[in-house]
């Protein structure tokens, strides 16, 4: 049974506590902690189980009972909380994405590795049913070799409906490091890892208005590219192409799809457990949904935690959602950013060895 400790008891929260505390019984929450005190009230009202509320991020770091500190908190503040807890000696499962730049996500996994602690994260849908089931199909050979792939993500941003919209528009989210962990991540689990890519980025509307009820009216200045168009070029010479956008009123892509010598197969929405998984092979003579092969139909956030939690108590050391993945997620996507502001095509670092400990400390 692993203790975790929540920093952040905000919007997502209320998933998180509904499945460590009913869904996955390796998982028992050790304690909550909100710089809105209030939150934090509300959610041991709603979960009196919950043993303590800390009065700060340190005083849980500080906590000998707490095995892994779940870092909640908004994307910008992922690497001071992440940060802070690796240095209190805590393993850490974070929310996506790891860091907002390689740079930082760099520093923490170097630091989890001289501690040797674990450090991973979200997104864990691909955990789930849907993603499970067409990594079942494509390595039982029913595409036959994935050739190239797309992946769209076209919305028109979020101030219609986010109760708190301008963070979405600040360098550190925007499409790419907001949405894009739930393709990046799908991408490189079903293709494997990224070799190269490049990608041209745009920024249509200098500002945004606000029309969700709680900030009608309020003037977003966007500071972060909102059209991340790429082409990925995965190690084992499969291609994709990808865009993440906020500027667009409406497509028909679908979300994901992987073009195989053999078939095609239609992915879920990347950001959901379940399906449906479509597969059209020219024998059958027509696309048809194929069941789902694997559990977790339903949003079973905290299954990458729950993960985590196995592997802490087998000592086994690493795990599926580890830094490995989110790690080369955030190294995917900074480099599509970065691809776009200089006009390079932009090579996937080896954070083996650009992590590891032993070449690090010279
Ligand atoms: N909201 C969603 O639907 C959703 C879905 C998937 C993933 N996520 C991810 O979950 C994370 C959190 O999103 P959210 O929507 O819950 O945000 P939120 O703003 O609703 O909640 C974040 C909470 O963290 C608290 N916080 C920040 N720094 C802290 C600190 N140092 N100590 C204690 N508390 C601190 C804030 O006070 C706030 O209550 C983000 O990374 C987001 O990308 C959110």
């Amino acid at each position: 049974m692993a203790k975790i400790a929540i920093i952040g008891v905000g919007d997502i929260s209320g998933i998180y506590l509904k499945n460590i505390t009913g869904t996955f019984d390796n998982l028992e929450v050790a304690g909550v902690c909100d710089l809105i005190p209030e939150r934090a009230r509300r959610a041991v009202e709603k979960y009196p189980q919950i043993p303590k509320i800390y009065g700060d991020m340190y005083e849980a770091f500080a906590d000998p009972e707490v095995d892994i500190v779940l870092n909640i908190t908004r994307a910008y503040q992922h690497y001071d909380v992440t940060r802070a807890a690796l240095l209190a000696g805590k393993n850490v499962y974070s929310e996506k994405p790891l860091a907002t730049t390689l740079e930082q996500g760099v520093e923490l996994i170097r630091i989890a590795r001289e501690k040797g602690l674990m450090l991973g994260g979200a997104p864990d849908t691909f955990l789930g049913a849907g993603i499970q089931t067409c990594k079942q199909i494509i390595d039982a050979g029913f595409i036959g070799r994935p050739l190239a792939a797309t992946a769209f993500m076209m919305s028109h941003g979020v101030e219609t409906w986010h109760p708190d919209p301008e963070f979405f528009y600040k360098p550190g989210a925007g499409p790419m490091l907001d949405m894009g962990p739930y393709y990046t991540t799908a991408l490189i689990y079903l293709l494997g890892p990224v070799d190269s890519l490049c990608a041209m980025t745009q920024q249509s509307f200098e500002t945004r208005v606000a029309t969700c009820k709680e900030k009608k009216g309020l003037v977003i200045q966007v500071e972060t590219p909102t059209y991340v168009a790429g082409t990925l070029r995965f190690k084992s010479g499969a291609t994709a192409t990808m865009v993440m956008s906020f500027e667009t009123l409406y497509s028909t892509h679908p979300c994901i799809e992987i073009y195989g010598e053999k078939g095609t197969l239609t992915v879920p929405d990347p950001n959901t457990f379940g399906g449906p998984v479509v597969l059209y092979r020219p024998e059958e003579g027509a696309a048809r949904e194929v069941p789902l092969m694997a559990p977790y139909k339903e949003n079973s956030r905290a299954l990458g935690l729950s993960k985590m939690a196995e592997a802490l108590e087998s000592g086994k050391g690493d795990f599926v959602t580890s830094w490995r993945l989110t790690g080369h997620a955030l190294d995917v996507m900074t480099g599509m950013l970065r691809s776009g502001e200089k006009g390079e095509t932009v090579r996937m670092l080896d954070l083996e060895q650009a992590t590891n400990p032993g070449e690090t400390k010279k």
